[in-house]
């Protein structure tokens, strides 16, 4: 389990369905992903994967966001390889919270931490974070951590281009003082 100040990030568990399925149907939280939002059967399938996958890794891989104050789940963050989506050498970091835990700082929390594991655990060169510039909010979260604008990428099958935010080892090293 990794610590920040408010909450906890932790492996997840089967109850976790229930945030889950808040979480994946909500059409605010899902509106810039491109699936939209998911059914209950996804969710359970998403969360069987992420008992198996989590096992094992140090740094890769999604985390449930639990407050050590009252214990509740609000939300995830994740690492993953970035090699996936044609970038090495770098790790990709997401994040998704419930709507009524939004604007309270938990986000930037969160995010903080899984970038110094990447950078403390993956020796990544950089941690990248890829967004629709339209979702506003994340790329004000991608700034504040730190992160500026590098490029447009255009995915396979993807109409419109995402753009790609970074942070170098260096850059984060001096964001942090
Ligand atoms: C993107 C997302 C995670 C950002 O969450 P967030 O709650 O807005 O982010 P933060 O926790 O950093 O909070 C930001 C605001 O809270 C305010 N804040 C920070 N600490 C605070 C505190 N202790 N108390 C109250 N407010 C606080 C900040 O002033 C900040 O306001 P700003 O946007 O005017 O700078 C969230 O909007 C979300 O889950 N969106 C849907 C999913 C999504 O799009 N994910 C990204 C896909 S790439």
């Amino acid at each position: 389990m990794l610590e920040t100040s408010r909450p906890f990030l932790r492996k997840w568990r089967r109850e976790d369905i229930t945030v889950l399925s808040e979480l994946f149907a909500d059409p605010e939280v899902m509106k810039y992903s491109d699936d939209g939002p998911r059914n209950g059967a996804q969710v359970s399938a998403w969360l069987q994967e992420q008992l198996k996958d989590i096992q094992g890794h140090e740094a890769f891989g999604y985390r449930a966001i639990e407050l050590k104050a009252t214990g509740q789940v609000i939300g995830y963050v994740s690492l993953s390889n970035a090699a996936a989506r044609g970038e090495t050498g770098d790790v990709e970091l997401g994040i998704r919270l419930i709507r009524g835990a939004w604007r309270q700082g938990y986000a930037t929390e969160a995010a903080r931490r899984m970038i110094d594991l990447a950078f403390e655990c993956e020796n990544a060169m950089r941690v990248i974070g890829i967004v629709d510039p339209e979702n506003v909010k994340s790329v004000r979260l991608l700034r504040k951590l730190g992160m500026t604008f590098e490029r447009e990428v255009v995915f396979e099958g993807y109409d419109h281009p995402d753009h790609l935010y970074a942070l170098d080892r260096k850059s984060a090293t001096a964001h942090a003082r």
